[in-house]
């Protein structure tokens, strides 16, 4: 993804830059539309581009990013409209004092002189609204900003350029009125209808990817919107996936600190006054009372707790096991019920973890010998960014032949041992860090691996003799021996 094409910028940018020269005219664009759909921690910007082709068998389109959207933008897809293949993107990085960034998009076949094609580069960013004002009493509702640059960029022509921001309700508190924009419409720059402020139509843009352009005309546009939901950031996830086979297990952990990015409570706060909100229904969107966290299918043996020990006022739904590789996109529902409703600028720590029958998520691959199993990367918190992510999956005991397929590339992945009780040999586990997850990413890591027969008796033995030194009666032995046959049958 962008983490990975962020370390490749710096070695790509020469050559494609300068590729990218001779093929700036080989577009023009009839149309660009942006859509920005505003939320808490995460705001979806869909671009759509009718590009004409000015050029016989134009195959390669740039698109260009501000500065601020590169660095905000945690995933990205660029697809042509109406299919469902995603298209091929390599970062082009930009001119090194430049304030823009391309990418340059693989079309699926080159077009043909005076054709058109529509690109659709959908994007999610993360840390793109902050609340406004910083603090907030109880009663007071929770209102965010969110900025952005008024003009799409791009290396070609543009006709009509038009960005339409959606804000989650029609009470937007203010929005910016673009200055100097006479050379590009001329009628207002700015309506809002409803939910829906639009800037533009703006008619007739040269080539403005070039830092002259952007020097004289881009300015910042921004929003102060009310959001009625929680706004969270997992500001921390470590999650320990332990595959076991001798007790056909997946045991998922996670460790979360968990912070409500809302507005600061001002002054203090009212049990009482939050109760008597709940029961009308009008609590402040910046105290939260309880989340709902999508937890996979099949799932048993779920825990919960924070510092002070178990939670046990949480509910969960669980959603019967489904079989592997279906497409049923069934999960359970833990409603997580805090101590304390957490406050705007609040942190809270704690512990989630469960079992699911190995079964669920683990295959036996007869040609290769290999046992294939997936763990998924992140718990789904719906609406929220996970801005430090790691994920240790820990295999069983001797295992060797370790290969692993990543959904997207991972900030830095190490392999290490694992010993615990009862371990003669310890546990290869590989670690993998991730930064600024979001919904999109909650995919999976495929690890395959061997296990050698004879690491299978491995185990049983040690138990047996751990439990031999403890228990002397040879009639305790035998019972325990027995308990062990049944098990690795
Ligand atoms: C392409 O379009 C331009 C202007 O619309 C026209 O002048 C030209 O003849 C067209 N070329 C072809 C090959 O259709
Ligand atoms: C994650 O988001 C933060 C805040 O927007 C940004 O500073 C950082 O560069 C991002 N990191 C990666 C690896 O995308
Ligand atoms: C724009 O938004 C970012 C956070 O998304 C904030 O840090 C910055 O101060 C804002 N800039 C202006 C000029 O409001
Ligand atoms: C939490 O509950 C589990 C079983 O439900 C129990 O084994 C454990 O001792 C409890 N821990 C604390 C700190 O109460
Ligand atoms: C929450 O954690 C962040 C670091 O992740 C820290 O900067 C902040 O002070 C903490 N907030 C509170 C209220 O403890």
């Amino acid at each position: 993804m962008l983490q990975c094409w962020r370390a490749l910028a710096i070695p790509l940018l020469v050559s494609i830059a300068s590729a990218f020269a001779a093929s700036s005219q080989s577009f023009e664009n009839s149309a660009i539309v942006r859509t920005v759909d505003l939320g808490g921690s995460l705001v979806h910007v869909t671009t759509t581009f009718a590009a004409r082709a000015l050029e016989p068998n134009a195959n390669a389109y740039t698109i260009t990013l501000t500065e601020e959207e590169i660095h905000r933008t945690s995933w990205l897809e660029v697809k042509v409209k109406g299919q469902q293949q995603p298209l091929t993107v390599t970062y082009g990085g930009g001119l090194p004092d430049s304030k823009f960034y391309n990418l340059d998009v693989q079309l699926p076949s080159p077009l043909e002189l005076n054709s058109t094609v529509n690109i659709v580069l959908e994007t999610i960013q993360t840390h793109a609204t902050y609340p406004w004002p910083e603090r907030a009493t109880q009663q007071d509702e929770q209102a965010l900003k969110h900025n952005t640059t008024l003009f799409v960029l791009s290396p070609y022509k543009t006709n009509v350029q038009r960005t339409k921001v959606k804000t989650p309700s029609p009470e937007v508190r203010s929005y910016t009125t673009p200055k100097d924009v006479d050379a590009f419409t001329l009628e207002s720059p700015v309506t809002k209808s409803g939910a829906t402020i639009t800037y533009g139509p703006f008619n007739n843009l040269p080539v403005s990817a070039s830092n002259e352009w952007i020097a004289k005309n881009q300015q910042l546009i921004s929003m102060h919107y009310k959001y009625d939901y929680p706004v969270l950031e997992l500001t921390k996830v470590k999650r320990a996936a332990e595959i076991s086979h001798w007790g056909a297990n997946l045991n998922i952990q996670d460790d979360i600190v968990l912070y409500n990015a809302g507005p600061e409570l001002k002054g203090h706060f009212s049990r009482l006054e939050h109760q008597t909100q709940s029961f009308y229904k009008r609590s402040a969107a910046h105290v939260i009372p309880s989340l709902s966290i999508h937890l996979p299918a099949g799932i048993h043996d779920v825990y919960y707790y924070d510092l002070v020990g178990n939670v046990s006022t949480s509910r969960l739904r669980t959603a019967p096991s489904v079989p592997k590789n279906s497409k049923s996109n069934q999960y359970s529902v833990m409603e997580l019920r805090p101590r304390y409703p957490l406050l705007g600028g609040w942190n809270y720590s704690f512990t989630l973890g469960w079992d699911s029958p190995l079964e669920d998520s683990a295959s036996y691959d007869q040609t290769t010998g290999k046992y294939i199993v997936q763990v998924p990367i992140m718990t789904d918190l719906p609406g929220s960014v996970t801005n430090d992510c790691e994920v240790k999956i820990i295999l069983p005991e001797g295992a060797t032949d370790v290969e692993y397929v990543l959904p997207f590339p991972a900030i830095s992945t190490e392999e290490s041992t694992h010993v615990t009780y009862l371990d003669t040999l310890g546990r290869p586990a590989i670690t993998f860090k991730y930064k600024n997850l979001t919904t999109k990413h909650a995919k999976s890591i495929y690890v395959s691996y061997k296990v050698p027969f004879s690491v299978h008796f491995r185990k049983p033995i040690a138990v047996a003799t751990a439990l031999l030194s403890l228990f002397v009666f040879g009639m305790v032995a035998r019972r325990v021996d027995l308990t062990l046959q049944k098990k690795t049958a």
